[in-house]
């Protein structure tokens, strides 16, 4: 009798909740999950978000909550419903731009909502919450490159400024009460599913033209660095910072490819990249500097490394190549 029980344990579908999780990054969260056997429940009010990031997923027997979270109660219906054992936390107000003309909005969802999952992962026991932060966002303008988490956080936008409260809010509610957390810094990250006709990443925009034979604009001299991680490389660190010796690690931890790259070496690498394919990347046009972008960023890795036993396995060609072929 006992040998049936553990069976039963042993077959017993881990449910998950992923806020955010018909927009880029989170509908990979989502699918990733899915092949794990979970039973996913995807929160998202389909903002900037797409039902068809989920087709696969919701075939497969995913649920979307079209909802926002900023709604308190009816986030903690879902929770009280579906019971979580995992809650991935992306649902956000990503526009850095936006942030500057309506930082209210911005600190209503990026602030307010990590609060509603928050208080609804603690009625309901949540095991793990991981959340979602920005390394680019929160270093600014960083005096050590590689940047390490006990930088010096210096925003240059109310978007990092929103997204440090909400890693504040995740630290206070793991001291408060007892609901394990963590916050992923991501660097820049690119992949499928962005949308290469739309004004968001540049890998994406830059990818379409490529493909469309116009011309890259770059704001700046194309000096400015980024720290490119490809999506399913944040997938696997999402699932290692949830589970086992990862789901112990607290507080905020760098997640990028901890190399710096030039907009000017993104667009010599995805030229070759495109000459494999018989496309050329028209040289790009230059133009004014925008302000308050960042002029470098790199994030350092060895936590991630050390603590999550995550490192990213794509480079950026390997990534620029999945992105062309998925269009
Ligand atoms: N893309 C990057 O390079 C990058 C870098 C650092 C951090 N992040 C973080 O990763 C997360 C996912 O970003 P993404 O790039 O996939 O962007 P995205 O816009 O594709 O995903 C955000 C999702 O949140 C949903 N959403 C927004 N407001 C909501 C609300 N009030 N209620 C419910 N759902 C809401 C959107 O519909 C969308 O599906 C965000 O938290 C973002 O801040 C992204």
């Amino acid at each position: 009798m006992q040998v049936f029980f553990e069976l039963i344990l042993l077959v017993e579908m881990a449910s998950s909740v992923v806020t955010g999780g018909a927009g880029f990054i989170g509908s990979h969260i989502v699918d990733a999950l899915i092949t794990r056997g979970d039973e996913v429940t995807v929160i998202d009010d389909l903002s900037t978000g797409r039902r068809e990031n989920l087709r696969d997923a919701l075939r497969a027997g995913a649920t979307l909550e079209v909802l926002d979270v900023r709604d308190t109660a009816a986030v903690a219906a879902v929770f009280a419903r579906v019971r979580p054992q995992h809650v991935f936390h992306l649902a956000a107000q990503i526009d850095v731009r936006r942030s500057v003309t309506d930082p209210w909005r911005d600190c209503e969802t990026n602030v307010g909502g990590i609060l509603a999952v928050l208080e609804a992962a603690r009625r309901t026991g949540v095991e793990r919450v991981v959340n979602t932060s920005t390394g680019g966002g929160l270093y600014g303008d960083a005096t050590r490159l590689p940047t390490p988490e006990d930088h010096e956080i210096l925003p240059l936008a109310p978007y990092g400024q929103s997204k440090l409260a909400a890693e504040g809010y995740a630290a206070l509610y793991a001291r408060l009460h007892g609901v394990s957390t963590v916050s992923l810094r991501y660097g820049n990250v690119y992949g499928p599913r962005q949308d290469v006709h739309g004004e968001a990443g540049v890998v994406a925009i830059f990818c379409g033209c490529l493909l469309e034979g116009r011309t890259p604009v770059i704001f700046g001299d194309g000096h400015q660095t980024r720290d490119w991680v490809e999506v399913s490389d944040v997938v696997a660190a999402n699932l290692a910072a949830a589970d086992g010796a990862g789901a112990a690690v607290t507080g905020a931890v760098n997640i990028g490819h901890g190399a710096e790259t030039s907009l000017l070496d993104l667009v010599e690498a995805l030229d070759r990249v495109g000459s494999r394919r018989g496309l050329r990347l028209p040289p790009p046009r230059f133009v004014a500097a925008r302000a308050g972008e960042v002029t470098r960023s790199c994030l350092d890795v060895g936590r991630a490394r050390a603590e999550l036993a995550w490192r990213a396995q794509v480079g950026l060609e390997a990534g620029l190549e999945r992105v062309l072929t998925s269009v």
